[in-house]
C-alpha cells in the first residue's frame, strides 16, 4: 500500500519525467495576491505566468503545494473533524503548462498517471466537462475511450474554475471515482450528487480567460493548464479507504493524539483526534511560514485554529498542554518533504506550548461559564450574543470555538448579538481614546480602522508584497484618487512597510498600481493602521486598486542591522557597567543608531572599547536571531529586557540573539540578549557586519547617550579615520604608529619656540636699550611700547633693571585695547621711591583704577592709551619730587 509520501513522490516523478520542472511549494502566505488570506491552490504562485506578466525559465511545472482553507473565501474550518474530506491544511498536487501543452496533453498525461502509475481501474472513472466544451469531451473519448454517459456536461460554475473574483480562469474537467453502489450518492450533476459515492479526485483547468473586476471576461494570449489533486483524497483512494483521516499520515497523527491524551483513537474521542490531527498540520505549517498567533488577520486565524484544537484536547480529559507534544509526530510524517517544518520544529513547539499554557488559564473557567449558560437554554436553543462576547473578551474564546463547542450539543449562537456587543465595545474604546488628548486628525484613522480593521504587517518575512488600497487620505480627508505631484497617506490591507515605532524609523519605498506609482517617504502608525506617507510620482492611484509594495531593501537592511546591534549594545552595557543600565530611548535609522541609557558618569575610553569589542564578538559569532510570541510575564521570566513603565498587551514579541555557555538568559541559560521588541531584525548577527561606537556623551541628568555605526557606514568611518592617520604619517614622513610621538615632539618644540619668540619680541620692542634720563640723581627709563601685551612687561622691566644696575623703569604697553602699565625700582632705591606708589599715579592718569604690587615691582591697567605720555610725565614728576 503506497504511503502518502510515496504517492506525492510518484506524482512529482511522473511529471518530471514528462518534462516538468519540479518546483517547491510556495509559502502559505501569498506574496503576490493581496486578496488571498492563504495560498489555497497550486496555481497561486504561478498566477502572473498565466497572464503573461511574468516568465520563468520553464514552461511546464509540477508541485505539491501547501494549502490552507480557513478564513477568507474558501473556509473549511467548521467542517473539520465532522466530515471525511474537509481539512484546514491539505496538499494539492498539480501540473502546469504555461502556454505550452493544452487540453490534449493535459488529459492524456492525467489519464496515464491515474490508470497506469496509480493503477486505478478505468471502469470506475468518469469525468465532467463544461457544457460547451466539445473539444474536451472528444479528447476524453479519444484518449480514454470513455463512453458518452461517463462524460457529463455541467453548465454551472462547478466546471468553470476561478481563483477569485479576478484573475486567470477557464473551463475545467474533473475526474471522479465511483466507490460503488453500496455507498449512497449520485453522479455529478444529478440531484443527489452530494452523496459520497462519486468522489472528485482531480480537477484539470484549461486556463484561457482572465476575469476583471468590472465583469469582463477576456481571452488570455496564452492557453495554459492548471491542475489540482488533493493528496489526502487520492491517498485514501489508493489506500482503499473512504475517509481521508484513515490514510497512513493522518492516522499516525490521530494515534499520536490518542497516545498523548491516553485515550482510544477510535472511541468517542475520535472526533477530537481528527480535529487535533488536522489543526496540528495547519498550525505547524503556518508557524513554519512565519505566521504567529495574534488578534488580527492571519495571526488570528492561526490562533482560532490553535485554540479550537486545544479545546478538543481538553475535551479528551487531558489536563496538561498536549499540542506541542504532537509536533515530533508531524515532523516525522512531513518534515522529509517540507524541510521548513523540520527547521521550525522548536519554534512550533514553543509557540504551541506558550499558547496552550496561556489559554488553559481561562479555558476551564470559560467552559464552566459556557456550561452554566447552556444549562439555561432549551433544546436547540441559541446562546445570547452577549455571553458569546464575554467568552471572547474575557476568556479568549474565538466565536467559532464557541460555535464548535455548541455544535456538539445542537445549539447555536446569536451572532448578530455578538457583533452588536463587539461594536459597543469598540465605541467605548473609541470614546476613551478620543478623550485622552490625542491629536484631532487621528479621528479619521480611527474611522478607517473601524471600517477596515488593522493593517496586517508582512514585513518580518518579506520586503515586497501586494496589498489592496483601502483608503487615500489627502489633507485630512478621504479621496477616491490621487494624481502625479500630490501627496497622500495611503492605507492598504497588508504591507511589508514598517511603521515607525520603538525607535525604529519607518520604511521608505515604492508603491505601484496598474495606473500609477508613488514614492513612500515615511511610514507611520495610527490606530492600528499603517500610513504610507507618499508623493505620487507618476499617473494616478485609486482606492480599491491592487498595489505592489516594495520597500527600499538596502535601507531596510541597514536599519535592521542597527536595530539588532542596539540589542547587543544594550546587553554589553549591562555586562560592562551593571544591571542598573536600562534603556531610556533609542533611534534605529539607516545611517546610525543612538542609544540612551541610565548611568551616572561618563564612560572611560577603556569601558567604551570593551563594550565595542563585546558587541563585535557577538556579531562575529553569527548566531541565529530568533523571534517568539509569548505572554509578557513569560518573557520577563526568561530575562527579557522590557521598557520600564511601558504597557504591554496580552502578548509580546521576544527577540533573542547571541549564544553563551550556561551563563546567559532563557530557559537553558544560553542566550545573550533577550528583549521585548516589535522591530525588524537580522536573521543572524553576522549580518550586522561591524560595530563602531562613536563615543559617549551626556543626554540628560543620569542618562548617557552612545551613537554608533554598523555595517558599511562603520567600515567607511574606520576607513576615513585610517586615511587621516595615513595622511598625517605622510606629512610627518613617519610610520602611522610614530605619529603620536611626532606630535608630542612637535608640541614641545613649539612651546620652546614660543618662549624664544616672546623673548625676541621683547628685545625688539625695547630696541637696543632705552634711553635713560637722570632725574633726581636716579637713572630713569620711561617708555610706551607697542606690540606687546601686559604680561610681557614684567620680564622686560627685569631686563632693563639689570642693564641699569640702579634705577627706575616705567613701561606702558599699547596693547591695542586697554593699556597696561608696569614699574620697577631697583632694590637700592626702594627706600626713596616705591614702584607701588608710582603705579597708582600712572594708573590714575591712564583713567584706570587700583594697581599695585611690591616696592620694587608693581603693575596695573588703564582705560585710555591716549593718556600714556601724560601718565609717564606724572610718574616723572613724582620721581623728581621724591
Ligand atoms: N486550481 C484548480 C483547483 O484548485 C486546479 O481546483
Amino acid at each position: 500500500m503506497p504511503s502518502l509520501t510515496d504517492i506525492r513522490t510518484t506524482f512529482l516523478d511522473y511529471f518530471e519525467k514528462n518534462g516538468h520542472a519540479r518546483v517547491d511549494s510556495s509559502p502559505l502566505v501569498p506574496r503576490n495576491d493581496p486578496t488571498l488570506m492563504f495560498t489555497n491552490s497550486g496555481m497561486v504562485q504561478f498566477k502572473n505566468l498565466f497572464t503573461g506578466q511574468e516568465t520563468r525559465d520553464y514552461v511546464r511545472a509540477t508541485t505539491s503545494q501547501k494549502c490552507v482553507r480557513a478564513g477568507g473565501k474558501h473556509n473549511d474550518l467548521d467542517n473539520v473533524g465532522y466530515t471525511a474530506r474537509h481539512h484546514t491544511f491539505f496538499e494539492m498536487l498539480g501540473n502546469f503548462s504555461f502556454g505550452d501543452y493544452f487540453k490534449d496533453d493535459a488529459i492524456a498525461l492525467a489519464w496515464g498517471l491515474i490508470t497506469k502509475e496509480f493503477g486505478i481501474d478505468p471502469s470506475r472513472l468518469l469525468v465532467t466537462v463544461y457544457h460547451t466544451d466539445d473539444e474536451a469531451a472528444n479528447i476524453w473519448k479519444k484518449v480514454a475511450g470513455l463512453p458518452d454517459d461517463r462524460i457529463i456536461r455541467i453548465a454551472t460554475d462547478d466546471n468553470f474554475w476561478r481563483m477569485g473574483p479576478t484573475g486567470p480562469c477557464g473551463p475545467c474537467t474533473e475526474i471522479f471515482y465511483d466507490h460503488g453502489d453500496h455507498i449512497p450518492g449520485g453522479p455529478p450533476g444529478s440531484p443527489d450528487e452530494d452523496g459520497d459515492r462519486f468522489i472528485e479526485i482531480w480537477n484539470l483547468v484549461f486556463m484561457q480567460n482572465e476575469q476583471f473586476a468590472d465583469g469582463r471576461l477576456e481571452p488570455l494570449d496564452m492557453q495554459s493548464i492548471d491542475t489540482g489533486m488533493g493528496l489526502e483524497r487520492i491517498g485514501a483512494l489508493l489506500q482503499g479507504k473512504h475517509d481521508n483521516y484513515d490514510t497512513d499520515l493522518m492516522r499516525a497523527l490521530i494515534e499520536a493524539s490518542a497516545q498523548a491524551t491516553g485515550t482510544d483513537p477510535d472511541g468517542p474521542d475520535n472526533v477530537h483526534h481528527r480535529v487535533i490531527a488536522d489543526h496540528l498540520r495547519a498550525t505547524g505549517f503556518l508557524i513554519a511560514d512565519g505566521v504567529m498567533p495574534s488578534n488580527e488577520g492571519r495571526g488570528y486565524v492561526l490562533r482560532r485554529i490553535m485554540r479550537r484544537a486545544m479545546r478538543h484536547a481538553h475535551q479528551t480529559g487531558a489536563s496538561d498542554p498536549v499540542m506541542h507534544r504532537l509536533v515530533p509526530a508531524l515532523v516525522h510524517q512531513m518534515g522529509g518533504h517540507y524541510g521548513e517544518l523540520r527547521r521550525a520544529q522548536p519554534l512550533i513547539e514553543e509557540t504551541l506550548r506558550g499558547e496552550e499554557e496561556r489559554f488553559r488559564t481561562t479555558l476551564d473557567r470559560g467552559l464552566r461559564l459556557l456550561e452554566d449558560e447552556v444549562g439555561r437554554l432549551p433544546e436547540g436553543g441559541t446562546l445570547p450574543g452577549e455571553a458569546a462576547f464575554k467568552l471572547y473578551d474575557t476568556y479568549g474564546f474565538p466565536l467559532d470555538l464557541t460555535q464548535d463547542a455548541l455544535r456538539e450539543k445542537g445549539l447555536k449562537v446569536d451572532t448578530a448579538g455578538f457583533d452588536a456587543a463587539m461594536a459597543e465595545q469598540k465605541a467605548r474604546a473609541r470614546a476613551a481614546w478620543s478623550g485622552s488628548g490625542e491629536q484631532a486628525d487621528a479621528a479619521i484613522w480611527l474611522d478607517l480602522a473601524d471600517q477596515h480593521g488593522a493593517t496586517e504587517f508582512l514585513g518580518y518575512d518579506t520586503e515586497t508584497a501586494e496589498g489592496q488600497i483601502l483608503a487615500l487620505v489627502r489633507d485630512g480627508a478621504e479621496v477616491d484618487a490621487v494624481k502625479a505631484g500630490e501627496t497622500v497617506a495611503l492605507v492598504v490591507n497588508q504591507t511589508p512597510f514598517y511603521g515607525e515605532a520603538g525607535g525604529q524609523v519607518g520604511d521608505t519605498g515604492t508603491i505601484r498600481t496598474k495606473t500609477g506609482r508613488v514614492r513612500v517617504t515615511d511610514t507611520k502608525k495610527s490606530a492600528g493602521l499603517f500610513l504610507h506617507m507618499a508623493e505620487v510620482e507618476e499617473g494616478e492611484l485609486c482606492a480599491g486598486q491592487s498595489a505592489e509594495l516594495v520597500v527600499d531593501t538596502l535601507r531596510r537592511s541597514a536599519i535592521r542591522a542597527n536595530h539588532s546591534a542596539t540589542h547587543l549594545l544594550h546587553e554589553a552595557l549591562r555586562a560592562a557597567l551593571g544591571e542598573h543600565v536600562a534603556q531610556r530611548g533609542s533611534l534605529n535609522a539607516e545611517d546610525r543608531l543612538r542609544f540612551d541609557f541610565s548611568h551616572g558618569q561618563a564612560l572611560t575610553p577603556e569601558e567604551l572599547s570593551r563594550i565595542e569589542a563585546e558587541v563585535n564578538r557577538y556579531i562575529r559569532q553569527n548566531s541565529e536571531v530568533s523571534t517568539r510570541v509569548m505572554a509578557p510575564d513569560a518573557a520577563r521570566d526568561l530575562g527579557a529586557q522590557a521598557l520600564f513603565g511601558e504597557k504591554y498587551g496580552d502578548e509580546v514579541r521576544v527577540v533573542s540573539m547571541g549564544r553563551l555557555d550556561g551563563s546567559g538568559k532563557g530557559t537553558d541559560k544560553t542566550t545573550y540578549s533577550i528583549e521585548l521588541c516589535g522591530g525588524t531584525h537580522v536573521a543572524r548577527t553576522g549580518e550586522i557586519g561591524a560595530f563602531v561606537a562613536l563615543g559617549d556623551q551626556a543626554s540628560s541628568a543620569g542618562v548617557r547617550r552612545i551613537e554608533a555605526l554598523t555595517g558599511q557606514p562603520a567600515m567607511d568611518y574606520l576607513r576615513a579615520q585610517d586615511r587621516r592617520v595615513t595622511e598625517l604619517a605622510n606629512l610627518f614622513k613617519a610610520q602611522p604608529e610614530e605619529v603620536g610621538e611626532r606630535v608630542r615632539a612637535l608640541m614641545d618644540e613649539r612651546k620652546a619656540l614660543q618662549a624664544e619668540i616672546a623673548r625676541l619680541r621683547r628685545e625688539a620692542a625695547m630696541g637696543a636699550g632705552a634711553e635713560a634720563k637722570e632725574i633726581n640723581g636716579m637713572k630713569v627709563v620711561l617708555q610706551v611700547i607697542s606690540g606687546v601685551s601686559g604680561k610681557d612687561l614684567g620680564p622686560m622691566i627685569d631686563q632693563q633693571k639689570q642693564i641699569l644696575g640702579s634705577g627706575i623703569v616705567a613701561l606702558i604697553a599699547d596693547t591695542g585695547a586697554k593699556p597696561a602699565v608696569a614699574i620697577g625700582v631697583t632694590k637700592d632705591l626702594t627706600d626713596r621711591v616705591s614702584a607701588a606708589d608710582l603705579v597708582k599715579i600712572a594708573v590714575e592718569a591712564l583713567g584706570g583704577r587700583g594697581g599695585g604690587g611690591r616696592p620694587e615691582m608693581a603693575q596695573g591697567g588703564g582705560a585710555d592709551i591716549a593718556q600714556a605720555e601724560a601718565a609717564l610725565a606724572a610718574v616723572e614728576k613724582a620721581i623728581a619730587g621724591a
